[in-house]
């Protein structure tokens, strides 16, 4: 997809726009759902398993009737973000955007799950900086490339190697891999219930699946 985004300076306010103050505080929001409300980034190469990992994770929580809701790189590029493309450019405001949605999300009490391969280290530390540093959680899909284009689950690096698509992370566009993430899922020997367990346990240990204290 050609790129038309420009980017604009996203750091000027006008001094003309005032922050409005909410009646409602974030804490009494976290409070009502039981819950410590983070974003849950999941990182990783396309066909890692985030989408599917994710999606489980949401699964389960929902069981533990927790309130979230999956922001997914595929269907945000839909909608939200159908302005984009795959250039380095387009791949930070597309971060970038879903940075402040998800900070919207926590705002309102919700357990944000983000999927998107979100490549560049800098991108994801700005993201993790728009928020408490409690409430981003950054989880690495851990999946060879290899695996990840053996799996190929929407042809598309097939279509790299024949040169039909540029910039695909991982064959012409670079990954750069969490140096430090919170949690750290190896998937080539597990099975989704098994890394959507490990992501749950997580939460769990670090007590977010709790209300106050
Ligand atoms: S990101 O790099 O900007 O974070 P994002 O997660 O939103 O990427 O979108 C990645 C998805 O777009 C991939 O899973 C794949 O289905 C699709 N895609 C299409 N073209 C590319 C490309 N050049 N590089 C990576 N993914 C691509």
């Amino acid at each position: 997809m050609m790129s038309v985004y420009v980017k604009k300076n996203h750091d000027a306010v006008s001094e003309d726009i005032v922050w409005h103050n909410v009646s409602v505080s974030h804490l009494e929001r976290a409070d009502v759902n039981q819950q410590k409300p983070v974003i849950l980034w999941f990182t990783g190469l396309s066909g890692s398993g985030k989408s599917t990992i994710a999606n489980a994770v949401e699964a389960l929580l929902f069981q533990r009737g927790k309130r979230s809701y999956l922001l997914d790189g595929d269907n945000i590029r839909h909608g939200l973000n159908k302005d984009l493309g795959f250039s380095d450019q387009d791949r930070e405001e597309n971060i970038r955007r879903i940075g402040e949605v998800a900070k919207l999300f926590v705002d309102s009490g919700i357990i944000v799950l983000t999927a998107f391969i979100s490549p560049f280290i800098s991108d994801r530390l700005k993201v993790r900086q728009l928020v408490e540093s409690e409430q981003f959680l950054e989880v690495f899909i851990d999946t060879p490339l290899s695996v990840c284009e053996q799996r190929d689950p929407k042809g598309l690096y097939k279509k790299a190697r024949a040169g039909e698509i540029s910039h695909f992370t991982g064959i012409d566009s670079e990954y750069q891999a969490p140096q430090n993430p919170e949690i750290h899922i190896k998937t080539q020997d597990l099975t989704i219930e098994a890394c959507a367990t490990e992501v749950v346990e997580q939460l769990l240990e670090r007590g977010l699946l709790s209300g106050k204290g």
